[in-house]
């Protein structure tokens, strides 16, 4: 690498005219999601007022039946009980653990105990863990993916090096097995975004990069497949850098791509590249995901709109469908745009007004096979998609589980209509890569059990203790037939907002990783803030930003809360279910927060919830993203770093959170994987650095080589004597 700047130099903070409501840099705004909380909600739905109007089970044959509401929520919680949330319980257990989410997951439930020492928060430019453990870099932006890859050259890079190296802001992280040892796999890893003014020296502004530059951004996201290794008998992973490593794969937004499901050819996919409606380039904008049961990668294209431009220029009658998913349509050149359309013009909606349609998706990937073609599912709906995981029904259909990640947005199930083969040959694989190509595609309602008057923003829990309620899954499309009024099959998908507010989903607090745990069975959810949630219950006057619900029961809400879901009879393809919120975050000397009962003084201060993951014994760990903290009478965040987080959810510990690693200071915790033999946590340390004025010149981070920020992929083991498992 050349010679980079004094890494001691720090950032002034820059005005900015764009104030993020949290505390989020605003370049974190700017680049990830195109400032997205400084635009109007896109969800200017009014489906809170119909929503008792609408509030019906539509059949699968689409006919309206009302009468049947009452029955099927009142059978909700019966089989899918929860544990009492204001006092832990015992769960009810699910006839047999649930199918793991990962291939070859064992549950077990020996002990969920989790042993480690918290780690107090911190602003260090550094990757902290536990007392006991140890941490090293796996793979960083720009080392090399493919073997003909050239070496990383900050100064001169150039698309063709790009395209074989890895990319930038590493996130969603899966583990696939080769061989029989446990000690090779494959790491699969989504590359999210790009921080252009962290990447190229010299940055002013978008505009003023080359289209060079703008082609090493484009190339920059997708996903990378890599070949690691285990270090000796440790839980430390590194990667493979000799030998064929046949199955390295740098996927970007220029592979071949193709669409399945019930709007693959429809006329609103079509454009002039492509007028079979049936091919895509590449995806965007990839954030969380999941690894299937049959051993593909799930992941989600989330904040897609920002790559758009001439929203203005589409005719008329397509907007209210753009602007759905927040494209602006009354300017030629939105700030933050990416100005690819100086790369490639089909990103100019001008030019092509059907593009923006083809993105959104979940994308499934054969990470086995690099000459296999990435196929986006059209039947699990477009929307700005946080990612998918899998859990197996008890019939053998597969359910995906997904959030919308926007706030007021909504989360989503698909269920398939065939069912999972268990076997392990090779014709048994090709069948189940197929599972979620037909289905049926659900949003959820959620309702509260206690009265709204007793939900009034503060957080204060209700007369019965708990923010719970049951809940059921709206029926919008199975792929031939539409059950919501007035929409086409295609139109339910591409437009899956739409449909969703058509039939009075559930505005939720920004959905973010929504995942099945594999030893109790339940469905856990990170809802990662809403600051734009208003007390007013249950509507405020205005109609347009969304009052406090018992499944959003907080004002303001600057810090988030996991959601836990119960299928009714333990089924993933039920379609009622019990809920419960057991942690409500932040600060726990914060009177809002609850840790499902626990003493609060044990547990650590947590914001922002995004990403979740399970170990093997069924505990939660939670990634977050932004730290929203403020000291007890404080009026001001205190810019901790984001962390990893795990959380017993069982017995006497539930609710006993306790931080067990920090990331540098500007980034993201993204990834988190606990590997099945639970010796390894995984996790992408993303846009570290990521400060308001920071450049390559005047960085905020300069981890890890303390040269220059670069997002990586950190394994972290256990070297205290004794177990050498992780949290146990
Ligand atoms: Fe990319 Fe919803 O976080
Ligand atoms: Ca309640
Ligand atoms: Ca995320
Ligand atoms: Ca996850």
């Amino acid at each position: 690498m050349t010679d980079l700047p004094d890494p001691s130099r720090r950032p002034l903070p820059l005005a900015d005219a764009h104030q993020p409501s949290w505390n989020r840099s605003s370049m974190t705004c700017l680049y990830r999601c195109a400032n997205a909380c400084a635009h109007p909600v896109p969800n200017q739905s009014e489906n809170e007022y119909f929503g008792d109007i609408v509030d019906q089970v539509v059949s699968r044959r689409g006919v309206l039946k009302a009468s049947a509401v009452g029955a099927l929520v009142a059978g909700a919680g019966v089989a899918g009980a929860l544990p009492a949330a204001a006092a832990p319980a015992a769960p009810a257990a699910p006839a047999a653990p649930a199918a793991a989410h990962a291939a070859g997951r064992r549950p077990d439930t020996s002990g969920s105990a989790l042993t480690f020492p918290a780690v107090p928060p911190n602003q260090l430019d550094t990757v902290v863990v536990a007392n006991g453990y140890d941490w090293a870099v796996v793979i960083r932006w720009g080392d090399p993916v493919l073997p003909d890859a050239p070496r990383f050259d900050f100064e001169r890079q150039t698309p063709y090096a790009q395209a074989r190296q890895f990319g930038y802001n590493n996130d969603f992280l899966g583990f696939l097995p080769l061989g029989g040892s446990g000690d090779r796999g494959l790491l699969w890893s989504n590359h999210e975004y790009t921080n252009e003014e962290l990447m190229f020296p010299g940055f002013t502004s978008q505009d003023a990069l080359t289209v060079d530059q703008v082609r090493v951004a484009m190339l920059a996201h997708g996903g990378s497949v890599v070949e690691i290794e285990r270090v000796g008998d440790t839980g430390q992973w590194r990667l493979v850098t000799r030998g064929h490593r046949h199955r390295n794969r740098r996927i970007t937004p220029m592979t071949p791509m193709r669409f399945t499901g019930g709007a693959a050819g429809s006329a609103l996919l079509r454009t002039n590249a492509d007028p079979t409606g049936r091919r895509v380039l590449g995806m965007l904008n990839n954030c969380a995901g999941g690894v299937t049961p049959w051993g593909t990668i799930l992941t989600g294209e989330e904040n897609f709109n920002q790559y758009f431009v001439g929203g203005d220029a589409v005719p008329a009658a397509d907007k209210p469908a753009l602007a759905r998913y927040g494209i602006t349509t009354t300017a030629r050149y939105p700030s933050g745009s990416r100005k690819w359309e100086r790369a490639d013009r089909r990103f100019d909606l001008a030019v092509e007004p059907h593009e923006a349609n083809r993105f959104g998706y979940i994308v499934e990937i054969d990470p086995y096979d690099p000459a296999s073609t990435p196929r986006k599912h059209t039947a699990l709906g477009r929307f700005k998609h946080e990612g998918a995981n899998i859990k197996v029904a008890k019939d053998g259909r597969v359910a995906a589980y997904m959030g919308d990640d926007e706030r007021f947005d909504y989360i989503y199930k698909f269920v398939s209509s065939r069912k999972m083969r268990r076997g392990r040959s090779r014709v048994d694989r090709e069948w189940n890569k197929r599972l979620l190509e037909d289905g049926t595609l659900y949003v959820a309602k959620f309702t509260g059990d206690s009265p709204p008057a007793q939900i009034d923003g503060t957080g204060r829990l209700p007369s019965d203790g708990a923010f719970d309620g049951s809940g059921r899954w709206i029926p919008l499309t199975d792929g031939r037939t539409s059950f919501v009024p007035g929409f086409t099959v295609a139109q339910c998908l591409v437009h899956a907002r739409l449909a969703a507010d058509a039939v009075g989903a559930t505005k939720m607090d920004r959905p973010e990783d929504i995942e099945p745990n594999p030893v109790n069975g339940r469905i856990y959810c990170a809802l990662t803030n809403n600051t734009s949630r208003v007390a007013t219950t249950p509507v405020p006057p205005s109609g347009r930003v969304a009052g406090v619900d018992e499944a959003n029961p907080r004002a303001d809400n600057r810090n988030g809360h996991i959601l836990e879901i119960a299928e009714a009879g333990g089924d993933a393809a039920a379609t009622t279910f019990a809920w419960a919120l057991p942690i409500l975050c932040g600060d726990p000397a914060d009177p809002s927060t609850y840790f499902a009962g626990f003493d609060k003084t044990k547990v650590s201060p947590i914001s922002c919830p995004d990403n979740v993951a399970f170990d093997r014994a069924g505990n939660l760990w939670i990634a977050t993203d932004g730290n929203a903290l403020r000291p007890a009478g404080e009026n001001v965040e205190r810019n901790y770093n984001d962390g990893l987080f795990a959380v017993p959810l069982e017995g006497p510990e539930r609710g006993h959170l306790k931080q067990f690693a920090t990331v540098p200071r500007g980034a993201e915790t993204c990834g988190p994987l606990i590997s099945d033999d639970q010796r390894t946590a995984f996790i992408a340390v993303q846009h570290p650095g990521e400060e308001t004025g920071a450049t390559v010149e005047t960085p905020a981070s300069t981890w890890p080589d303390g040269d220059a920020a670069r997002p990586a992929v950190v394994s972290i083991w256990r070297i205290a004597s004794g177990s050498k498992r992780i949290g146990a």
